[in-house]
């Protein structure tokens, strides 16, 4: 699949087919998690493949009983050891760094998961103080998300998107700028308003097309009568 196709496409998948992942595909979706940029090359995310549906279904009783969790053929749970970056990073490294790289291994996770036809769900509703003595996860770590991974049982409905022109700034933060699309030369938007200007014609009649013609028949014999008092 094409890059920015797999990242239009991808949604959130709840609900799983009862059918395994072949082992190489889990393979490569921790192969995508571990190409993921994390300051300076720390690699700091650490993953625990859970395969048991028993240990599924506790799991899923520490997220509120999420059904994701317990239907999906694999569940991967982010982790981080925070060891390296705190030492190298101090509070910020400690505070911002670590939840950014294992963020980004995570998005890579999704993103590769789709590309394989899985699907796949973030999950960041969990019990943390438990899952962690659950799982035996140090001090120096935490768990950072549940990813529920397995073959799509569903088409997610169409998502809200919020314009771009909302969530983008020029310059300065707050400084919007409201047809965007033509600053950054997407000129597809422009097409859209046309071509659905083209069907309102074409489904209500020439309704439009008729009020345009009179208009401007209009305005020409207004012209034509100006003209003429002018001559008088
Ligand atoms: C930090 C984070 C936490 C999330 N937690 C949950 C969760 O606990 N349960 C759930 O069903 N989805 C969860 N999601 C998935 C979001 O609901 C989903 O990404 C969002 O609605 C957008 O839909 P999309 O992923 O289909 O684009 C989480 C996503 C993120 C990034």
């Amino acid at each position: 699949m094409e890059t920015l196709e797999c990242i239009r496409t991808r949604r959130s998948i709840r609900s799983f087919k009862d059918q395994p992942i072949e082992f190489y595909k889990i393979g490569l979706l921790l192969d995508a998690a571990n190409h993921a940029p994390s300051s300076g090359n720390v690699q700091n995310w650490r993953y625990i493949l859970i395969t048991s549906k028993d240990s599924m279904h506790q799991i899923s009783a520490l997220a509120a009983g999420q059904e994701c969790i317990a239907n999906a053929a694999i569940l991967l749970i982010a982790c981080s050891d925070d060891e390296d970056v705190e030492m190298h990073y101090g509070l910020r490294g400690k505070r911002l760094y670590t939840v950014q790289n294992v963020a980004a291994s995570i998005q890579n996770i999704l993103l590769a998961a789709h590309d394989l036809d899985l699907g796949a769900v973030w999950v960041g509703a969990f019990d943390e103080e438990k899952l962690s003595a659950m799982l035996g996860v140090p001090p120096i770590g935490r768990i950072h998300a549940l990813l529920a991974i397995g073959y799509p049982n569903e088409e997610p409905i169409r998502k809200y998107m919020k314009p771009l022109e909302m969530l983008t700034f020029f310059r300065s933060y707050g400084n919007r700028i409201d047809d965007i699309h033509i600053v950054l030369r997407d000129y597809s938007v422009e097409w859209q308003k046309q071509a659905t200007k083209l069907k309102d014609v074409a489904t209500k009649g020439l309704g439009t097309g008729k009020g345009f013609l009179k208009k401007s028949l209009d305005l020409f014999k207004e012209k034509l009568k100006e003209r003429k008092n002018k001559g008088k």
